[in-house]
């Protein structure tokens, strides 16, 4: 497949996300060299929610990275909505939020969700009315004038998550966003996230360890393997729209069986005749 670089109309001008072909190596010392992401390849639909899981040390993160283009590949391409990476960047086709929430201690919850407008030349009405409507669909809207220091992890953690949609992206890249949360907080923000992404229809690439909380969320569960870090599988969750799913599916017997199935492709070898499962 060609790799030019322009903008020149292709099948894949539609897509979210398209990483072809991509390795990431890193020299760690003088001959040395360490094999992050080996010849990975993954495409996301628009509007698709797709999590990366796999153990520590699988390159979730450096993949991440890379289609934020944070860092660039070794060798292969990622084209995000069409553009080379770095254009998506430079464009703000996309946000970011990270397992920190990254706030700005001196800055109000308005402040911070404020500041990627702010950087970016949008005037100070349209940017307090832009707050103000992310501050409700977040749920915030009683600590809009609140300090980070006031707020609990959870509640820092949906002001990160505002300011990543501040700008309208049609893509989030979230790495472990709810990583640092207690477990009750935890499955509130992902019931926040699925009608947030339901509200937005923005494509999500959201990397976690935890296998319910990619179930729960995704239209697709990618497993990744270490060593060299390679897509051991892709499980196709067939609980309906990921966007329209409610509390109840945590009940539900398909998603018991679709944790048991990302279960089983981590811990072993792709299983043979797995329902929804594409091997690579
Ligand atoms: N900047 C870097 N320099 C050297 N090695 C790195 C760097 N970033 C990541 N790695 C290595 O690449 C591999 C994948 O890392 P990472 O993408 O952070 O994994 P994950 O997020 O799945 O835990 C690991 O072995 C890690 O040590
Ligand atoms: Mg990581």
């Amino acid at each position: 497949m060609s790799q030019g670089r322009g903008f020149s109309v292709n099948q894949d001008v539609n897509d979210a996300v398209v990483v072809r072909d991509v390795s990431r190596v890193f020299e760690v010392r003088k001959g040395a060299s360490v094999t992050a992401l080996d010849d990975v390849s993954l495409t996301v639909a628009p509007g698709e929610f797709v999590s990366l899981i796999g153990r520590s040390g699988c390159g979730k993160s450096t993949l991440l990275r890379l289609i934020a283009d944070l860092d660039t590949p070794t060798s292969g391409s990622i084209e995000v909505f069409g553009k080379p990476a770095r254009q998506a960047r430079i464009d703000q086709d996309y946000g970011i939020a990270f397992q920190q929430a990254g706030l700005l201690p001196w800055r109000t919850v308005t402040g911070n969700i404020e500041l990627p407008l702010e950087l970016h030349g949008v005037g100070t009405a349209a940017r307090r009315a832009r707050a103000a409507e992310l501050i409700e669909l977040v749920g915030l809207t009683e600590f809009a004038r609140s300090y980070p220091d006031q707020l609990s992890g959870g509640m820092q953690q949906r002001v990160a998550i505002a300011r990543a949609l501040a700008e309208r992206p049609s893509l989030l890249l979230m790495d472990e966003p709810f990583g640092a949360l207690d477990e009750m907080t935890r499955e509130r923000m992902q019931d926040e996230l699925v009608r947030i992404c339901a509200e937005t229809n923005a494509a999500v690439v959201f990397v976690t360890h935890s296998i319910p909380e990619a179930v729960f969320l995704s239209d697709r569960v990618v497993v990744l393997e270490p060593r060299p870090g390679r897509i051991r599988s892709v499980l196709s969750v067939n609980l309906g729209r990921a966007a329209a799913r409610g509390e109840d599916l945590r009940e539900d017997e398909g998603f018991f069986q679709s944790v048991s199935q990302v279960r089983e492709l981590l811990h072993g070898a792709p299983a043979a005749g797995a329902r929804g499962v594409e091997t690579r």
